[in-house]
């Protein structure tokens, strides 16, 4: 007799690290967590939402349907000025109202629970168990989780300071043509802006040599294959230069995906996202999303729309940008004063999280005494270890760090970034 009832997918979840990293923040208030994915909560939009929510619910023709279901898709109003504003971000000069090619389009766009939750109906659509992607390596943890659960296979393409390594993304896919595995190859993932761990931004020529690539080697699958933009981290740009979305390369939007979220950029509470389909992929996800929920809450899809398309939207993230800029100052200095003259990082450009490299000898896993150590002085970082896919073709590297600027403050980053300077040379 088998010892549970588990599905194979139920079996194969595993503990997510995320909701450990976040629970560990919230049940240990002593603990300086530059580790959760929290973003600032001192900028946190009160008052705007207080005020919308009071519009909204102020009058019954616009109160009573945000209280109603709404549609699978979402919100059509939401999903127009979300189109409208990808649009604007990717060609600033111009902003239509009904953006002329079908990449902006507000039919291709499904409004989720977070761009989480679309990574998750995605996959749900694309992947049988033993299905093949290709990740940037390192890349976004969870998403990693979700494969592991759907049974996927995850490559990792190594990474530069501009985004994945072009060549190593060729080699691979020729020696998957070439072994006949490129049949089971679905999509390639990347997080493209202020990635998540690394904070690098992809330039818009990577992604378009990606993109060729893709539709070099597809005739060898068999199969469309997907290149996947998650640009969580987009609208926290606080220095740099605006890149296009891999939206404005595939204007028919034939093998693009692209995901949102006003998680980051509003309120993470709101947790409304949003994918770009093209029309080939549209119909399932929607069976799918009618499956999970029908319908994301109509309410917070509404108060979204009313920030979109009033002034707030624009003001907040001014404030919130000035905000980042000024915390990740605060933790790229305190990591000069206190970290070791070996360890390496990059000053970010945006996003919520720096990237430290140590020396290969230190190991920073969560059996690792750096990490324990950490743990003990009450700080908590996120090894690097967990956002390395399960790749046989390379060691998983183990000396890495993702520290995060998000949500603790400027003297807790001090002093964060103090403590683990101690543990370093605490332990030699
Ligand atoms: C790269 C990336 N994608 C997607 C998400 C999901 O965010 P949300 O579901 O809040 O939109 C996150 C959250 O941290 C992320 O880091």
């Amino acid at each position: 007799m088998k010892k549970h009832s588990l599905s194979q997918l139920g079996a194969r979840a595993e503990d997510s690290p995320i909701s450990w990293l976040m629970k560990a923040a919230l049940d240990r208030p002593q603990l300086i967590s530059l580790a959760a994915g929290f973003t600032d909560n001192t900028t946190l939009p009160l008052k705007i939402t207080q005020e919308i929510f009071n519009r909204i619910l102020g009058s019954s023709s616009k109160g009573r349907p945000a209280l109603q279901y709404g549609t699978t898709q979402g919100d059509l109003t939401l999903r127009r000025l979300t189109a409208r504003r990808l649009y604007s971000l990717d060609f600033p000069e111009t902003s239509p109202e009904n953006p002329p090619v079908s990449s902006y389009s507000a039919g291709n766009i499904v409004i989720t629970n977070g761009s989480q939750q679309f990574l998750y109906l995605l996959s749900e659509a694309l992947y049988d168990p033993g299905d093949l992607i290709l990740v940037e390596d390192p890349t976004y943890f969870v998403f990693l989780g979700i494969a592991k659960s759907l049974g996927m296979q995850c490559r990792g393409i190594r990474m530069q300071s501009d985004g994945i390594d072009i060549k190593h993304l060729e080699e691979q896919l020729e020696g998957l043509r070439d072994s006949g595995g490129i049949r089971r190859l679905k999509m390639v993932y990347l997080v493209s802006y202020f990635q998540n761990p690394t904070g690098r931004t992809t330039a818009l020529d990577k992604k378009k040599q990606a993109l060729d690539l893709i539709r070099k080697y597809e005739s060898h699958a068999g199969h469309p294959i997907f290149l996947l933009e998650d640009a969580a981290y987009r609208e926290l740009r606080f220095s740099g230069v605006p890149v296009a979305s891999i939206l404005s390369l595939d204007p028919h939007q034939e093998r693009v995906i692209y995901t949102g979220t006003y998680s980051k950029p509003f309120a993470t509470g709101v947790r409304v996202g949003f994918g770009v389909v093209p029309d080939s992929l549209l119909s399932t996800i929607l069976r799918i999303k009618a499956n999970h929920d029908f319908g994301s809450p109509h309410l917070l899809q509404k108060l979204m729309g009313e920030v979109l398309s009033g002034p707030h939207y624009e003001s907040h993230l001014l404030t919130i940008r000035r905000r980042y800029l000024r915390k990740s100052r605060a933790m790229i200095s305190a990591m000069k004063k206190f970290f070791p003259e070996s360890y390496h990082w990059e000053t970010p450009e945006g996003g919520l999280n720096a990237w430290v490299v140590l020396p290969r000898k230190r190991r920073t896993g969560l059996k690792s005494r750096i990490f324990k150590e950490a743990l003990n002085q009450n700080v908590l970082y996120v090894p690097g270890s967990l956002c390395y896919a399960e790749d046989s073709s390379r060691l998983k590297p183990n000396h890495e760090m993702r520290v995060s600027f998000g949500s603790a403050s400027e003297p807790d980053i001090r002093e964060g970034i103090r403590r683990l300077g101690r543990v370093f040379s605490e332990l030699g």
